[in-house]
């Protein structure tokens, strides 16, 4: 596996006014053979920069509909420009600017571990078991997840890939008994709850354990089966956070990402992903206050964008993705540099292989529509 280079000093010591207009002019010279895609979660002074802005389902789409771009330069995170790479046709390449910028919950599951945790599952019962995997993971987890007959889901979406994974086959569902969700265990157990499970449905299997830490009876009794994954950015978030700042503000929104342990959006007002936030809070009149749990890039963009509103990070500090913020200007323009000199730099190329079948898996996430508004707990 390519690793990432140390960037020369004609980047790293570049004033940020000189890598703004050269990123600029690489831009004009590339024009419609180039196409920037940046997740919420970037820091502003790399998301100017992109052609379209998304949450990870909306750049999904977008890179399966680029056919023009030659070159897809993704300012997000590994498996994003792994899922971007699948998506788009052979003749595109997709760019990750810094090898570095990985998802630490994705890295929570190995495919070795999966693969051999769903095969312990489906020998502990005689009910159909269906893997789901949070885009938020590998091509190697969505390839497992697609030769298990499941499919993947954000956080847009997850409700229904749930709901779809347990209707009858006959219903054009995928006939779960059980779903075994990878790699995020705080979106599986909040999708599940608000779906009107009880609590009980659910268990989570510890890959450092034995059979995942749970008895034959803890599977049969489960409809869901949860990776012990999780995001230590919204792991940040905590129930006595909703209470902080609803003291600090009275009559404030707290609104936060599914990726959030069951307390915090239990105490919150509405759960939702980056795009549900976004469009909640866009939505909302002038003078109302939210707290958002969620990365603080995002955050911070939808204050100022918003002046007549008041809005913080839930925590009332910060709460990076640092993942995310090794995408940076000189990066950016380190990988742009590559493409018009012709030697490109950070190509992410999933093998053909695991590509066909992770693509079954991507392609029923993008088939199965989105959920556009929040959940709200009222
Ligand atoms: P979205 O699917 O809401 O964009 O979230 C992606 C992510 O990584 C959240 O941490
Ligand atoms: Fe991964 Fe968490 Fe960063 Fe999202 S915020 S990309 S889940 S580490």
């Amino acid at each position: 596996m390519e690793t990432q280079a140390l960037l020369p000093s004609e980047y790293t010591q570049a004033e940020s006014a000189d890598l703004d207009a050269r990123i600029a002019v690489r831009k004009r010279q590339l024009g419609e053979r180039l196409c920037i895609l940046g997740h919420h979660y970037q820091r502003d002074e790399v998301i100017k920069f992109a052609d379209f802005t998304g949450d990870s389902l909306k750049l999904s789409q977008l890179a399966a509909g680029q056919s023009d771009a030659e070159f897809i330069v993704f300012c997000g995170v590994h498996f994003m420009a792994e899922s971007a790479d699948i998506v788009s046709s052979d003749q595109q390449k997709v760019i990750l600017p810094n090898l570095h910028a990985g998802c630490a919950m994705a890295e929570m599951a190995d495919v070795e571990d999966v693969s051999a945790a769903l095969e312990e599952i489906c020998a502990l019962t005689s009910e159909t078991v269906i893997p789901i995997s949070y885009v938020n993971s590998t091509a190697d987890i969505k390839a497992v997840t697609a030769r298990g007959g499941g499919a993947c889901c954000t956080s847009s979406n997850v409700r229904n890939v749930f709901e779809w994974a347990l209707a009858p086959t006959d219903k054009g569902g995928a006939g779960a008994g059980k779903i075994f969700c990878t790699p995020d265990q705080h979106l599986a157990r909040n999708t599940a709850l608000a779906m009107g499970y009880p609590p009980e449905a659910c268990c989570v299997y510890d890959p450092h354990l034995p059979c995942g830490g749970l008895t034959p009876q803890d599977i049969e009794n489960a409809t869901f089966i949860l990776w012990k994954g999780h995001c230590y950015v919204h792991q940040l978030f905590r129930a006595e956070h909703v209470a902080a700042v609803r003291e600090a503000h009275p009559g404030i929104r707290v609104i936060v990402h599914p990726e959030c342990p069951r307390e915090v959006v239990d105490l919150a007002d509405a759960a939702g992903s980056t795009a549900q936030i976004i469009t909640e809070i866009d939505a909302a009149a002038p003078g109302t206050k939210w707290a958002v749990g969620t990365e603080s890039n995002l955050v911070n963009r939808l204050a100022k964008r918003h002046s007549d509103k008041f809005i913080c990070v839930l925590n009332q500090a910060t709460a990076a993705c640092t993942q995310m913020c090794r995408i940076d200007r000189p990066h950016l323009l380190w990988a742009l540099d590559g493409i018009a000199n012709r030697q490109i730099v950070n190509q992410i190329k999933v093998p053909q292989e695991t590509a066909d079948d992770a693509r079954v898996a991507l392609q029923r996430m993008i088939d199965i529509k989105p959920v556009t508004q929040v959940t709200t707990n009222q």
